[in-house]
């Protein structure tokens, strides 16, 4: 097995050989991120949003968990005219992207709102053709409710470390202070394929990744 727990060290390092790597200025930052242990989404996580963003050609973009800024800007680059709200609690996370939306979203496309996503999702409105979930894993049973009134018809729902370094799928977490996450995250997936409103396909890529659409 892999370091994370999802797939087999052989197959994951071939996966990180064989992909082709992103270019460009964003590519630079990702680099110096990841480098330097902001927790962005991976690489392949980071594909998925760009296809997913060529395919759907999203309006409105919402994403729960802002860290730097690497993913809005990710989705920012693929689809420009997308308008994109972005939620984050961390105040030092906040500083820091609003400095990088200030230099890298020149169209102001990108809005970032402060704060917890508990007490900012229930108070959002509009519909959202895109909502990307990388936030605090444990709350995502939470979140679902509201992640479903705000997904638009077909829109289509991401949610990402949804297998927790595989320890979801192997019931048992790797300290007693992980439980809940793992616990919660299993409610969260059986929430979400037991709901006949989406459907969902749930991908061990990165750290387990769900990709869904609203029927
Ligand atoms: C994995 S990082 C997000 C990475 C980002 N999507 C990217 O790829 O560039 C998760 C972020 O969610 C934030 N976060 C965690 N729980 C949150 C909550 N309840 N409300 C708002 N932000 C939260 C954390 O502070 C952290 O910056």
């Amino acid at each position: 097995m892999s370091k994370t727990g999802i797939n087999f060290e052989y197959v994951s390092e071939y996966l990180q050989y064989v992909r082709r790597k992103r270019t460009g200025w964003l590519a630079e930052k990702e680099l110096y991120w990841r480098n330097n242990g902001f927790p962005i989404a991976e690489p392949e996580v980071g594909d998925l949003l760009e296809i997913i963003c060529k395919l759907k050609k999203p309006g409105k973009i919402l994403e729960i968990g802002t860290c730097v800024g690497f993913s809005s800007l990710l989705m920012n680059q693929t689809v420009p005219d997308a308008s994109i709200i972005t939620i984050e609690r961390n105040p030092v996370m906040i500083k820091e992207a609003k400095i990088n939306f200030e230099l890298y979203d020149k169209a102001r496309n990108i809005q970032l709102l402060e704060g917890d996503a508990a007490n900012i999702l229930p108070d959002l409105n509009g519909q959202y053709d895109l909502i990307f979930l990388d936030a605090a894993k444990g709350q995502y049973p939470v979140y679902l409710p509201d992640i479903k009134r705000l997904l638009s018809s077909e829109g289509v729902f991401i949610s990402d470390n949804v297998l927790f370094n595989g320890f979801v799928a192997k019931g048992a977490p790797d300290r007693h202070r992980n439980k809940t996450i793992v616990m919660r995250l299993d409610e969260y997936l059986k929430m979400l394929e037991a709901d006949d409103d989406f459907k969902t396909v749930l991908l061990p890529i990165s750290d387990g990744v769900t990709l869904s659409i609203k029927k």
